[in-house]
Formats: structure tokens, sequence, C-alpha cells
């Protein structure tokens, strides 16, 4: 096991995915920081991320021995992993570009993936919050779209078992790239889980808003935005807006 074969719990920290940045030139590959609370936790394009105690929020450290043109891809394997385990929980989970979770429609977790500077090899901070057992009501009202599981299906998991099947399914998930340093297998996994397949999207791109037709992923591990005129590359940075969010069954 490498994911979780050293887990630093803590009370209160302002953010997992800095309490490891911190540590990551001491940290062995796999740590996980999690934690109770957060005080500021960080999301997507600088925004913050609402935690509370009714939250599962962890970091972890990973080395993919992968060479760069397979990072983009590499980046959304831990949310099909966290799709993967709520599924095996009977949770209708899906995914939306990049790697936001979502349950009916809102979006119950999030990943942050960071890099940071490193003399060998890749140096990844892959932060995970996942909504478990808010009410619809806890969200501030500026979230609109968060849910939780509990609000969206009425179930209250376990939050250390819940905790534990992610760590196991994200480690056998990452073990399969490393042995075999290959990352095609994602975009399959990736396009079964997403919640708007040939669906019409907008995303903002290079100051403009685009509609078009998500077509799916290309093996560099960017977005096609297919427009009337056009069809557009995106990356992860890219943000996407489902205009008629569902999620299917697959
Ligand atoms: C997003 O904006 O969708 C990504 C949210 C990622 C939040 C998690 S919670 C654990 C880790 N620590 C942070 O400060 N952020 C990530």
């Amino acid at each position: 096991m490498i994911i979780g074969n050293h887990i630093i719990h803590l009370g209160s920290v302002f953010s997992t995915s800095n309490y490891l940045k911190d540590m990551a030139n001491c940290a062995t590959e796999g740590t996980v920081v999690l934690a109770d609370q957060q005080t500021q936790g960080k999301g997507r394009f600088g925004r913050s991320w609402f935690s509370n105690s009714g939250s599962l929020t962890f970091s972890l450290l990973l080395q993919p021995k992968l060479p760069m043109q397979s990072l983009l891809m590499f980046t959304l394997f831990p949310a099909v992993s966290v799709v993967k385990v709520l599924r095996a929980f009977q949770l209708f989970a899906g995914l939306k570009w990049p790697n936001d979770i979502l349950l009916n429609g809102k979006k119950i977790g999030g990943i942050l993936v960071e890099r940071i500077a490193s003399e060998h090899g890749h140096n990844l901070i892959i932060g995970i919050g996942l909504n478990l057992h808010q009410s619809a009501n806890e969200f501030p009202e500026e979230l609109s779209q968060a849910g939780s599981v509990f609000s969206e299906s009425g179930r209250l998991l376990e939050r250390e078992n819940f905790f534990k099947a992610v760590l196991r399914q994200l480690d056998s998930d990452y073990e399969l790239i490393q042995k075999t340093n290959d990352v095609t297998h994602v975009k399959k996994e990736w396009l079964t889980f997403c919640a708007h397949l040939n669906q019409s999207i907008t995303v903002t791109f290079q100051n403009q808003r685009l509609t078009g037709e998500f077509l799916g992923i290309t093996n560099k591990g960017t977005a096609q935005v297919a427009t009337q005129n056009k069809v557009f590359e995106i990356t992860n940075v890219t943000e996407l807006c489902l205009r008629s969010p569902h999620v299917t069954r697959n």
C-alpha cells in the first residue's frame, strides 16, 4: 500500500493541502493528511472551500513516474476513484469536468491538484473535499449548486469506513498506473462517469463564453467542446457550467 501508508490525522488545520505542502520535502509518497476541520480550505480558481463537521477533507502526496504529457490525464484519476467508491455504496455519483463529483446534479465533492517544485520527478498534492453529512440548508447561500451525500440521498455514511474505502480505491488505481506507466484507461473510466457527455455545456475559454457540446477527452487529457464553427480543446483549468445537469446510471 502506498496511499495511506502514513496518515496524519489533525483536529483543525488551515488547509490539509497547505499542511502537506509545507512538509512535502520530508514526507514519503502516499502520505495522507486528514483534518476534522479546515479553517481556510482552498478550492479551485483561488476560491475558498466550504467545510464543516459533515465534511471529509484530506490531501495526499503522490510522485507518479510518468512523462509530462501524461500528467493531465493522471490528474483525472482521483475523481474516478472516488466515484467508484460512491457507486459501490449504491450512490450513483457522476463527474463534471474536470473533477467535480456530482450527485443528483449537486456538487458533493471537489479535487484540487497542485504541483510543487521538485528536483526529481513530479510532486503532486491531491486535495479531496467531500460533503458527507450536511443538510441542504447548511451550505452558504452562494453555494446553490452544493449538496452532500446526505442531502441528496438521505444516507449517513460512516465517515471512517468511507474514508478507508476511498483510500483503498485510490491506492489500487494508483498502483495500476505506477505498474503500467499508463493512464489511457483513465479516459475511458472518466467518460463512463461523465454527467454531461454529448450534452450542451458552457465554458469560459480565453475570455470568451462558449456554448457547445462536450464531446469527450483527448489522449492528452484535455476535453473537447464543439461549437457550431469549431472544436475547442479545453484544459482542466477551464470552468464548465452545465446547462441541464443530470447524472446517468452507467
Ligand atoms: C474544488 O474547488 O472543487 C476543489 C476543492 C478541494 C477541497 C479540498 S478539501 C482538502 C484539501 N485542502 C484544501 O484546502 N483543499 C482541498
